[in-house]
């Protein structure tokens, strides 16, 4: 009995048991824009976008916190970071990119969701939901707000709560840091990036097969262990400062 497929422009194909078969499959599922349209594409985007995101956090987080050396540490990371524009241009671009498809995918799967079922559930059991898995969405939007006013504030120098300068990145740091309400808005987005670590890795690697099904679906030991260092680490800084113990 011939079994028929579809090529990768949609068109029906006869499949028989050779080689080509097998290409022009591999190749059906790889296609852009199937892996796209497909919910467990979008997740796959997601997860692979995320672990993007989470690389760059880490080491954003432990550059930032040479703020503790001093200021010729950290201007001088700085410096080092700006030395050579295309390198620049080619991380933030990578960075821009993820953060396009990671939001695409999110919008797609939500879209998919609420049409899959417009009436809710009447009660919900769910396995392994918790507090930031139910809020993710409005987490990842808080971010964003947050990465808008952080590049208008850091990089661009547009918000300027305290003197701006294009060189001494650690005065621009202390100095924001000094005004309480910078403070209030860094620690509340903090805890955001630390629920959305925390549900958003532990999802990737659920998504990636990197973490098989457990038994104990709570237990996130890598997810908790990364947000908890990330919050950490990013939430010392305007405390530090605000503190006095850095200046
Ligand atoms: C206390 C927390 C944070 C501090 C003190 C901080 C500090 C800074 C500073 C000083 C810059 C400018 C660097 C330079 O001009 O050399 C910067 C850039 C940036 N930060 Fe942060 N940051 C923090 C949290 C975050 C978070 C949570 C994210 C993302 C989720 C983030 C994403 C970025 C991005 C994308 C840039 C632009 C990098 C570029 O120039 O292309 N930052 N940050």
């Amino acid at each position: 009995m011939p079994q028929w497929g579809l090529d990768n422009r949609g068109k029906e194909y006869k499949k028989g048991r050779c080689l080509l078969d097998l290409f022009r499959e591999a190749r059906r599922m790889l296609n852009a824009r199937n892996l796209l349209q497909s919910n467990v594409g979008k997740k796959v985007v997601m997860a692979v976008t995320g672990l993007i995101l989470v690389a760059f956090v880490i080491g954003h987080v432990a550059g930032n916190l040479l703020v503790f050396a001093g200021p010729s540490a950290l201007n001088g990371y700085s410096h080092f970071l700006k030395s050579s524009n295309e390198v620049l241009w080619a991380v933030r671009l990578v960075l821009l990119t993820a953060v396009l498809l990671h939001i695409g995918s999110a919008y797609g799967l939500t879209v998919a969701a609420n049409a899959a079922r417009p009436i809710g559930y009447g009660r919900k059991e769910p396995q392994a939901a918790t507090w930031a898995s139910r809020t993710i969405r409005y987490g990842g939007v808080l971010l964003l707000l947050f990465i808008v006013f952080h590049l208008l504030h850091f990089t661009a120098g547009v918000i300027q709560p305290a003197p701006f300068s294009e060189t001494d990145v650690y005065r621009n740091v202390v100095g924001s840091f000094t005004v309480p309400w910078v403070v209030a808005i860094y620690l509340v987005a903090m805890v955001a990036l630390g629920m959305h670590l925390y549900h958003g890795a532990w999802a990737a690697f659920r998504t990636l097969s990197l973490r098989s099904p457990s038994t104990t679906p709570m237990k996130r030991t890598i997810a908790t262990g990364v947000a908890f260092v990330v919050w950490l680490g990013f939430t010392s800084i305007p405390l530090a400062v605000l503190a006095g113990l850095v200046r």
